[in-house]
Parts: C-alpha cells; sequence; structure tokens
C-alpha cells in the first residue's frame, strides 16, 4: 500500500483518533450478537498503545438521524474493556468541550470511545456542516483509518477530517490488510479465478458483476438474484424473488460472460417452499422443468453445491459475496452453509465479501478456513467495483 502507515509515525504521547467500523449488531437490549468487527480492530489499538499513545476511538453506529440512546456506543467501550483487560472510557459526545476535558486528562495507553459519530448530521453530511470534521480533528495529533467497512463512504470522520492532518493520515492494519487482499482481486488475481456471487438482487451487484467479468474465467450465481437469470433464460420461476425491472441486466450480463468466455453456472437444483416460512412445505426441483405457479425458490440443492464444488478444485483465486438463499430461515440456509464448507476445503485463495456471506461463514466456525474474509460489505464490493475507495484515497501518501 502507498499510503502512510500506523506504523510510519511515532506514537509516544501523542492523541491518536482512531475512525474504525464498530458498527456491531445489536439485539433488542442493546447486547452486542457478534463483535466480529471490534475483534478486527484491535490490532491497531493494541499497536497504539504499546507504542504511548493515547487512543481516541470514534465509530458510527446504524443510521440514526439524530441522538438515539438505544444506538450508544456504549455497549462497545464495555466489550473493548473485557477485550483488552484493560479501563477504556466512555466520552457521552464526539465532539464539545467535555470530551476535550477528558482527552486531556489522558495518560499514554489510555483509551477513550467517543459516542456515536452520526448522532451529528454533519458526520454523514459534510456539506451541511463543514465544522464538524474540525471539531474532530482538534482532539487529535494524528489520524488513523481502520474503519474499511465505512472507506466508502465519503463522511466527515472519514475524508473531511483528513485535510487537517496533511503528513499524518494514516492507514491502520485492518484498513492495510483489507485492501491488500481485494488489491489482488482488482489487479493480479491468479487464474483460474472464479467468483460466486449471491443475494436477492441484480441491480446491486450489476456494479461489481461487470468489473469481476473482465476478469474471472467463471461465474456463478446463486441466491435470490437467479430466478431473474432464471426469467431472462425463458425458466417458469412461480413467485420466487424477481427483479423485474433488471432483467435486461441479467441478459445482458448472459450475452458478456459468452462474449468473453466466462463459463456461467447458474443452480441445477433448487429448494422450493410454498411460503417463507420455518414451517413451509418444501421440495427439491431440477430447475429445468421450472418452478410451479404459486411456490418460491428459497435455496440451492445439493446437486448443485456438489457439481460446483467439483469446478472450484481447479479455481486459483475464488471471490464469494452474498447468500445462496434465504439462509436466515434454518431450513433455507443449507446451501450457504454447505458452499461455505466447501469453499473453506480449498488451499486457493478464497476470500468473502458482504455481510451476508460473512455472517454464514462466521455462524458455521469455519471463518479461519479462508485466506480472507472482508469486513465491509458495501466498501468490498466497491472497491472491487472501482479499484479504490474514498477513505483510502485521502490518506496521506507514504
Ligand atoms: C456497514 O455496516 O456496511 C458499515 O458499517 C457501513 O455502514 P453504512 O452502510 O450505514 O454506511
Amino acid at each position: 500500500m502507498q499510503k502512510l502507515s500506523i506504523q510510519d509515525l511515532s506514537l509516544e504521547g501523542m492523541r491518536i483518533f482512531i475512525r474504525a467500523d464498530l458498527n456491531v449488531p445489536l439485539d433488542k437490549d442493546g447486547q452486542i450478537l457478534d463483535d466480529t468487527r471490534i475483534k478486527a480492530a484491535l490490532p491497531t489499538i493494541e499497536y497504539a498503545i504499546s507504542q504511548g499513545g493515547k487512543v481516541i476511538l470514534a465509530s458510527h453506529m446504524k443510521r440514526p438521524t439524530t441522538k438515539d440512546p438505544s444506538l450508544s456506543l456504549a455497549p462497545v467501550a464495555k466489550r473493548l474493556s473485557v477485550l483488552l483487560s484493560q479501563t477504556v472510557a466512555f466520552a457521552p459526545d464526539c465532539i464539545g468541550h467535555e470530551v476535550k476535558t477528558m482527552i486531556s486528562s489522558m495518560s499514554n495507553g489510555d483509551i477513550v470511545v467517543l459516542e456515536n459519530l452520526r448522532f451529528h448530521p454533519g458526520e454523514v453530511h459534510p456539506e451541511q456542516d463543514p465544522s464538524f470534521a474540525a471539531k474532530l480533528a482538534e482532539l487529535a495529533d494524528i489520524y488513523v483509518d481502520d474503519a474499511f467497512g465505512c472507506a466508502h463512504r465519503a463522511h466527515s470522520s472519514i475524508v473531511q477530517i483528513t485535510k487537517y492532518f496533511p503528513e499524518k493520515s494514516c492507514a491502520g492494519f485492518l484498513l492495510e490488510r483489507e485492501s491488500t487482499f481485494l488489491s489482488t482481486i482488482v489487479n493480479h488475481a491468479k487464474v483460474p479465478f472464479y467468483a460466486i456471487c449471491g443475494g436477492a438482487k441484480v441491480s446491486t451487484k450489476i456494479g461489481v458483476l461487470n468489473s469481476l467479468i473482465e476478469k474471472i474465467d467463471a461465474l456463478f450465481i446463486g441466491g435470490g438474484m437467479a430466478f431473474t437469470f432464471f426469467k431472462a433464460m425463458g425458466i417458469e420461476i412461480g413467485n420466487s424473488i424477481l427483479d423485474e425491472e433488471h432483467i435486461h441486466l441479467a441478459k445482458e450480463l448472459i450475452q458478456k460472460c459468452l462474449a468473453k468466455g466466462v463459463q456461467l453456472h447458474l443452480p441445477e437444483d433448487i429448494l422450493i417452499a410454498q411460503s417463507i416460512d420455518v414451517n413451509s412445505t418444501t421440495e427439491l426441483i431440477d430447475i429445468s422443468n421450472g418452478i410451479k405457479p404459486g411456490w418460491i425458490g428459497v435455496d440451492i440443492g445439493p446437486k448443485t453445491i456438489e457439481n460446483w464444488s467439483k469446478c472450484f478444485q481447479s479455481a486459483s483465486t475464488l471471490f464469494w459475496n452474498g447468500p445462496m438463499g434465504i439462509f436466515e430461515i434454518a431450513p433455507f440456509a443449507n446451501g450457504t452453509i454447505e458452499l461455505g464448507r466447501s469453499l473453506g476445503k480449498l488451499t486457493c485463495l478464497t476470500i468473502v465479501g458482504g455481510g451476508d456471506s460473512v455472517a454464514a461463514v462466521n455462524q458455521d466456525g469455519i471463518a479461519s478456513q479462508f485466506s480472507h474474509i472482508s469486513t465491509g460489505g458495501g466498501a468490498s464490493l466497491e472497491f472491487i467495483e472501482n479499484g479504490h475507495l474514498p477513505g483510502i484515497d485521502a490518506l496521506s501518501e507514504r
């Protein structure tokens, strides 16, 4: 990476503003359901304190438009304190007099977590309040971006803030690791390079698919978006999810695959259900016969997994994004789980990007079997699509 790294700067006694992505899933009582993102931020935090820095940790949580106590970062500060076995202070805001006072009394090695950045509209809308970035910048001497999951957002704490740290805006370890792995895919993936793409809608993935098609040798399409492809091919899909306005995109993609010699694999067998319900009647069908009227395709079938798994054996690089079925409903999760297991056994470079596929791999406890699991859903897709992200572009050059 050509950008300045946290390791390039002297941190002792410095106030270090670390922008992390600590936007973790919470239950209705505000309990953290999955602390993967907090753990992913630890190497940078630990390094900063080990070098004698004073860590000011900032993040957003969800998408509040105003102060919402249920979206406080207080539980994150608490969890961090357990993970690091040290006291972690929590500031009731992310800017202002009280926060400044707290920071002025910090000793080297101390950590303070700031309250949700998005409680201030200026975080998401820098143009409406340019002073917000300035107020954040006043808190620190050095800026570290370790929030890969938000690097596609040109928000105040990610882009605008860097102009106040002209030679001291650097990347943390997570940001460096993510961009190294994803750059491999963008710039020099070892071939054969295969991509597996799932998720509900063709339209949300079309950018990344168009970009991938220039680099890959085979494309495997599963999940809800497969039904738009089936429709485009004239196959009956019953009541399955259909991205009606974008059938033409599926048709264009099929044509592009043909023109570029990219093998296109769609599921051969599909689990269908009468309703999207855990207790629904289901049937396994061969898709060549189409889906009966009124039935819904909810997952890919075992024959598909078996045949795709044979194909994966010849890959040197594999990128997977998006679930293969409605995996949040247990009886429809099998395709996604089995796909993850099949990929986890491979010895080639395997990269998983995107919230739901990452959640599936984590839930199944097989994350360590992959070369890289991206913490960024939207960010990893935009990185692959565009080859760069605003949050990385804004950092100081090395
Ligand atoms: C994410 O969960 O993908 C990141 O934290 C970014 O969140 P956002 O999509 O609300 O900007």
